[in-house]
């Protein structure tokens, strides 16, 4: 997309948002494959479609809702985002990333992205959730790439600490205080839609990968170019290709996601007002 195009595209966006919800969200969240739910936290909200946003994609996938919330969660203002954009189903990696410009637009601080992935560490569990402790971008496409608009950040962001370590430390005590089990790990993001072979996981395991999936680079990326905080979340919804003697299989994904949902909203809700 042309750069002024971009910068105009985020204006009218974040401008349509404003005039449904006039206060300035502090904390952006991204919901995972079957993890919508934790949409019902959001009190005093409103609802908007994400084809009334101007320029916003529209999410295809099942089990992928797509409408963006407004409202407050423990007294904070948030914006969620009710299912999320994937490369997989064609978007670039321009698209699949806007609506986070969009809510640097808007006023957002801090990024919760959460996502359903698969576990490469052996030691992991299915259900279990992995707090994100850094990604590895297998995507190999980059939302910053051409021209930079230093109104949006620099040209060459530092990603030393992508997963802030001040909200890990945060979503750590909750957990601990909640008497929940949190793993800790590297995220590594594929395009998708195949999942891996199993001589793909164990070259990833190799490289010091923890949990696979098929979203959040690109999101995280341009969050952290525009400054935003971001704290990670991957639910093992499933263990990754050649660990487990069974095939891999979306109906895995959303049964795990459906029963974990209930623990991974009480950390979420736990974590907000902190
Ligand atoms: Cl095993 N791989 C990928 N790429 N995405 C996933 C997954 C596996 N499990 C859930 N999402």
């Amino acid at each position: 997309m042309e750069q002024n195009a971009l910068l105009q595209n985020i204006k009218e966006a974040a401008e349509y948002i404003r005039s449904k919800y006039p206060i300035e969200p502090e904390i952006g969240l991204v919901l995972g494959s079957g993890l919508g739910v934790i949409a019902d936290m959001v009190q005093d909200g409103v609802v908007i479609p994400y084809e009334d946003i101007p320029h916003f994609p529209v999410s295809t996938v099942e089990g992928h809702a797509g409408e963006l919330l407004l409202g407050t969660v423990s007294g904070r203002h948030v914006l969620l985002m009710k299912g999320r954009f994937h490369m997989y189903e064609g978007y670039s990696v321009e698209t699949v990333s806007f609506p986070i410009r969009v809510m640097k637009a808007l006023g957002v601080k801090i990024l919760l992205v959460t996502n359903a992935a698969g576990g490469i560490n052996t030691s992991y569990n299915v259900g279990d959730l992995m707090l994100i402790k850094d990604h590895i971008n297998f995507t190999f496409r980059n939302p910053l790439i051409g021209p930079n608009h230093s109104e949006l950040g620099v040209r060459f962001p530092d990603m030393s600490e992508a997963y802030s370590r001040r909200l890990r430390d945060i979503a750590k005590t909750v957990a601990s205080e909640q008497g929940q089990k949190l793993q800790e790990g590297v995220y590594i993001g594929l395009l998708g839609p195949s999942y891996e072979t199993p001589a793909e996981i164990r070259m990833m395991r190799t490289l010091g990968a923890d949990a696979v999936g098929m979203s959040t680079v690109a999101e995280v990326l341009v969050a952290r170019h525009a400054g935003i905080e971001v704290l990670g979340f991957s639910c093992i919804s499933n263990m990754a290709a050649g660990i487990l003697d069974q095939p891999l299989s979306h109906q895995e994904v959303m049964e795990t996601t459906e029963r974990v949902k209930q623990t991974f909203l009480k950390l979420i809700v736990g974590i907000i007002p902190r």
